[in-house]
């Protein structure tokens, strides 16, 4: 029952046509070689979704965006609605990235708040915890992402809770190219479920998708994603190139 997902987050990369053709290029292999029992996300900037909804149309790649607006609709210049990003075709949205949370001030009540209008609006979200180094190295990560999980999503009830993938990103190995060892992933997502199944029950545990992210690449995305908690990835610099990406989605 539980889905493997490897989504790439394509962040503030690509001009509209370097995405539409890495659209192209993703879209056409994977018509050509199923991705199996893994499903693939590509995460793309607000001006990508129109574009790249039509190309992967028919095919099996999901579209999301990467953050929506803590608001409905209305006077709120410069901001991207939920109902506008599932007017393109997108079916998912992320929210809580660390970059969102760190560079826009974004803390677990605006998560909480967009988490429910994009749920509201038919959007699947993959909510992101993590901690930083520094709390690591105070060994204080487990207790920050029970606040993350408990502040951001636990007031949900449990049919909502059924349409959250929770992505696992310690922020020092965003961009780093320090990757959690396979043991770090396993123990923080075993830890991530435990808190699922106390709230939610078995049901929704065992159901959930858990995504670990941070530096994951083809060397060792496959002894990451062989971990029993560990449901697949989320993908930041490596999801930019066709070819990692893909052996990325190989070894989902
Ligand atoms: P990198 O894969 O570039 O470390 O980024 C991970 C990430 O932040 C995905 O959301």
């Amino acid at each position: 029952m539980r889905k493997t997902i490897v989504a790439g987050n394509w962040k503030m990369n690509m001009d509209l046509e370097e995405g539409l053709s890495l659209a192209r290029s993703l879209d056409q292999y994977f018509r050509n070689t199923p991705s199996g029992k893994t499903e693939v996300i590509i995460c793309t900037p607000f001006i990508h979704l129109t574009g790249v909804s039509d190309i992967i149309k028919g095919g099996s790649i999901k579209l999301g965006a990467q953050n929506c607006a803590s608001e409905v609709s209305g006077a709120f210049t410069g901001e991207v609605s939920a109902s506008m990003i599932k007017s393109t075709g997108a079916e998912y949205v992320i929210i809580g990235h660390s970059e969102r949370r760190s560079y826009y001030h974004e803390d677990n009540d605006m998560l909480s708040k967009k988490t429910g209008i994009a749920l509201d609006t038919g959007l699947n979200v993959i909510f992101c915890c993590g901690e930083v180094k520094d709390e690591r190295e105070a060994g204080v990560h487990f207790n920050i992402v029970k606040c993350q999980l408990e502040e951001g999503l636990f007031n949900l009830d449990a049919e909502k809770m059924e349409k959250i993938i929770i992505a696992y990103e310690p922020v020092w190995a965003i961009g780093t190219g320090l990757t959690a060892t396979p043991e770090q992933a396993q123990e923080m997502h075993k830890h991530i479920r435990s808190l699922v199944r106390d709230k939610y029950g078995n049901s929704v545990s065992d159901n959930m998708t858990i995504l670990y992210g941070g530096s994951c690449k083809p060397s060792n995305a496959a002894e990451i994603f062989s971990n029993p908690d560990v449901d697949g990835g989320l993908i930041g610099g490596a999801s930019l190139k066709k070819d990692d990406f893909v052996a990325i989605v190989e070894a989902g």
